[in-house]
């Protein structure tokens, strides 16, 4: 028996695309690309061409909702592994861990059949009180472009392809259906495009989700210029385009403004149409009506449809895929890897840290400690089948009978999400005085004083839907601590977000750690760390603003934008341009807490000078004949540990206002005690490009440069010049 071509394995997909389409009547193509329940949608059954079936993302399987429900659908075998989320995975600075936990996060999704995981983000931080920042990477573009390509690699070996989202210019939750997004050329190539570019032609991302925002007046999820014309155009994006969850707005934007695949248009499927509301959504019925009368030819629609068929036949057709697995040990051993790598130890007094192995008579203070953080922050809320909770991790390390907790303040004692419920109580009938003072008493009697606390992931904090309403720690954190490191100098503090948090008390405690939400692991990582069992080795993935004014996004007075007179949209303009993060706080010369690229060791590094090449003026580089960069690098102390070696160039000349400097390169590498390398980079002509408005492309000007090499964006080691012709 012949096979038909569309279903022969051994044809190119192009090929079985061809066939597939020639094959399906307009019906069958409609229903094709919109969705048919919450997460799904139904391929050709006639055809045996399979559902495809997406979960959140980014950082853990969601579990299962109802067909039409968000409510859970009541499984007991969709529990899964929490990784940390992607803020935490940005701070290891180290790729090969990005492609480890994209893996594993691919091969839990294929376990749970989903040929889709809705993630990984790579919006900006722009603003630090951006509620979604913890399910991005950072505030640099160079280091979320490095960071997210290995992860995509790593989810869609196991044939589970991922999206990329939000694209693009999401980068604030308030309003987030009405801001439109006004701003220059310059930055939106130099900041917030980059990283997306990266996964999508290197990355090769199968599916890319439109944002809920507008953008020259024009909603994200049916953009011309952005997903016509940058993405599909420029980047020869083959893939699709997915809504995000009621992203869609009108039929004709998308029918000709670039969306493939329609989903979550209403909350509630069931009741928003005449019979299903799915037959009416924008792609839906009006789209078939609408081909019936002629207003559109089928153009458009097969390329939506061959889209959605070749990712088809990148997952779910595919006969060589890997089964997956879920909550393994090797999962969990990937989530606690990265977590030991993505702590931040901030500052370390008097080395403090890691607290000695006899250590006993800890005093643990703070909600966060006892909390569990899997649940809540919207869509990438979890059911995860462990997760160590801080307090239970140091226990674990240290013993149980050394470490004694006082809960200190009482947050949001609350903990449930779409019908995932914690099942703590975490209620606490003390008086906010009492509850201090007990913790102060406690607090004077320990030999050390661990502070666990900072944001969750209830509204307003990391969470999705909201914004933070300031830099400030909620719940009378701040007094509390001041409170704790007067009792006893020998504070630490742990502070849980995947944002920047103001530290008034930053000289008062002997160490600050920037945790994340690290899922699963947390309460191990943090032990890890504490004990010394794992040498610190993350860096900042963003600036640690002391003030809110200290963002340029704040300082200019352009977060969260103006409400027009006559309409519900939000106009907000990107006054600070390109100069956002570590890029303002440089130019203004302003003192962060802690600046971009910042992390501290258990053991030193020795940087020597850096080697350039004899010549003091060379040709621009190139990918093929790159400017190749040295320098040693040495481990000073007595243990063994990874430096992040950052690499950042700035024009020293330039025609237009440039950064004082921005990350180009950077390695993380081990070394032994005593141990010295020499590390090279390469760096091309991307290194010292900026984009011109005017010309509308990328220019490199000849004249000089400065190479900084150092080991935080404020801690340059080594630099030298060097003329471009
Ligand atoms: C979020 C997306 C998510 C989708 C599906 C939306 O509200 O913005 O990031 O993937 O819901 O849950």
């Amino acid at each position: 028996m012949q096979t038909l071509p569309y279903l022969d394995p051994t044809l190119p997909i192009e090929r079985r695309i061809d066939d597939a389409l020639a094959r399906m009547t307009t019906a069958e193509k409609i229903a094709l690309i919109h969705a048919q329940s919450k997460f799904s949608s139904p391929g050709v059954k006639r055809l045996g061409i399979p559902e495809l079936w997406m979960t959140d993302g980014p950082h853990g399987i969601r579990p299962e909702v109802l067909w039409d429900e968000w409510e859970q659908a009541g499984w007991t075998n969709d529990s899964c592994v929490a990784f940390p989320a992607l803020t935490a995975l940005a701070a290891t600075w180290n790729s090969a861990l990005s492609q480890a936990y994209g893996k594993a996060l691919g091969e839990e999704a294929r376990w749970r059949n989903k040929s889709v995981v809705l993630g990984p983000g790579v919006n900006i931080a722009r603003t630090p009180l951006n509620g979604r920042n913890f399910e991005y990477m950072g505030e640099d573009p160079y280091l979320a472009a490095r960071m997210v390509v290995p992860y995509i690699y790593g989810v869609q070996s196991n044939g589970v392809a991922t999206s990329l989202k939000h694209f693009a210019l999401n980068n604030h939750e308030l309003n987030r259906h009405t801001t439109n997004v006004r701003v220059s050329d310059r930055a939106l190539r130099e900041i917030y495009l980059p990283a997306f570019e990266a996964a999508v032609r290197e990355g090769k991302t199968w599916t890319v989700m439109g944002a809920y925002n507008l953008y020259r007046d024009q909603h994200l999820c049916h953009n011309q210029y952005l997903l016509n014309d940058v993405l599909k155009r420029e980047w020869n994006y083959d893939g699709v385009v997915v809504s995000d969850w009621g992203g869609t707005h009108n039929t004709d934007e998308a029918v000709r403004h670039g969306l493939d695949l329609e989903f979550g248009t209403w909350t509630n499927g069931l009741y928003a149409g005449a019979s299903n509301a799915y037959d009416s959504y924008y792609l839906a019925r009006p789209y078939a009506d609408a081909i019936a009368a002629g207003r559109y030819g089928t153009d458009e629609l097969d390329d939506k449809v061959r889209r959605v068929l070749r990712l088809t036949y990148r997952t779910e057709m595919r006969t060589d895929r890997p089964r997956g697995a879920m909550c393994s040990e090797e999962h969990y051993a990937v989530a606690r890897a990265v977590g030991n790598e993505a702590i931040v130890l901030l500052k370390n007094d008097k080395n403090i840290l890691p607290l000695p192995a006899d250590a006993r008579n800890l005093l643990v203070v703070g909600e966060n400690a006892i909390k569990m953080m899997t649940v809540g922050g919207g869509s990438s809320s979890l059911k995860a089948q462990r997760e160590v909770l801080p307090l239970d991790g140091l226990r674990a390390r240290f013993g149980a009978d050394r470490v004694r907790f006082e809960r200190g303040y009482v947050g949001d004692v609350t903990g449930e999400y779409n019908g995932v419920v914690t099942g703590q109580d975490l209620r606490d009938d003390r008086s906010p005085e009492r509850l201090m003072a007990d913790a102060v008493a406690a607090a004077r009697q320990a030999d050390y004083v661990l502070f666990v606390g900072g944001l969750n992931k209830s509204a307003g904090q990391d969470c999705e839907d909201s914004d933070r309403a300031g830099l400030a720690l909620p719940y009378g954190q701040d007094a509390l601590i001041a409170a704790l490191a007067k009792a006893n100098p020998r504070t630490i503090v742990l502070n849980i977000s995947g944002n920047p948090v103001a530290m008034p008390w930053k000289n008062d405690v002997a160490a600050i750690l920037q945790v994340w939400m690290l899922g699963s692991e947390a309460g191990h990582s943090m032990a890890d760390v504490i004990s010394g069992d794992a040498n610190p080795s993350g860096k900042l993935p963003f600036t640690s603003y002391a003030a809110l004014d200290q963002c340029g996004a704040h300082a200019l007075g352009a977060y969260p934008g103006q409400k027009r007179a006559d309409s519900e949209i939000w106009d907000v303009d990107y006054k600070e341009d390109i100069f956002v993060g570590y890029r303002w706080v440089d130019r203004q010369r302003l003192q962060p807490n802690f600046p971009f690229g910042h992390g501290l060791s258990y053991t030193t590094f020795a940087y020597g000078r850096l080697q350039l090449p004899q010549a003091k003026s060379v040709a621009v580089p190139t990918a093929s004949a790159p400017l190749r960069v040295s320098v040693p690098i040495a481990n000073t102390g007595t243990r063994a540990g990874q430096e992040v070696v950052q690499v950042y160039v700035r024009e020293l000349r330039p025609k237009v206002d440039r950064p004082e400097r921005e990350l180009k390169a950077f390695r993380k590498v081990m070394l032994q005690p005593g141990e010295r390398q020499i590390l090279t980079f390469d760096l091309d002509e991307t290194a010292f490009r900026y984009y011109d408005d005017k010309q509308q492309q990328w220019v490199v000007n000849a004249g000089e440069f400065e190479i900084q090499i150092g080991s935080s964006s404020r801690d340059i080691r080594t630099k030298a010049k060097i003329r471009l012709q």
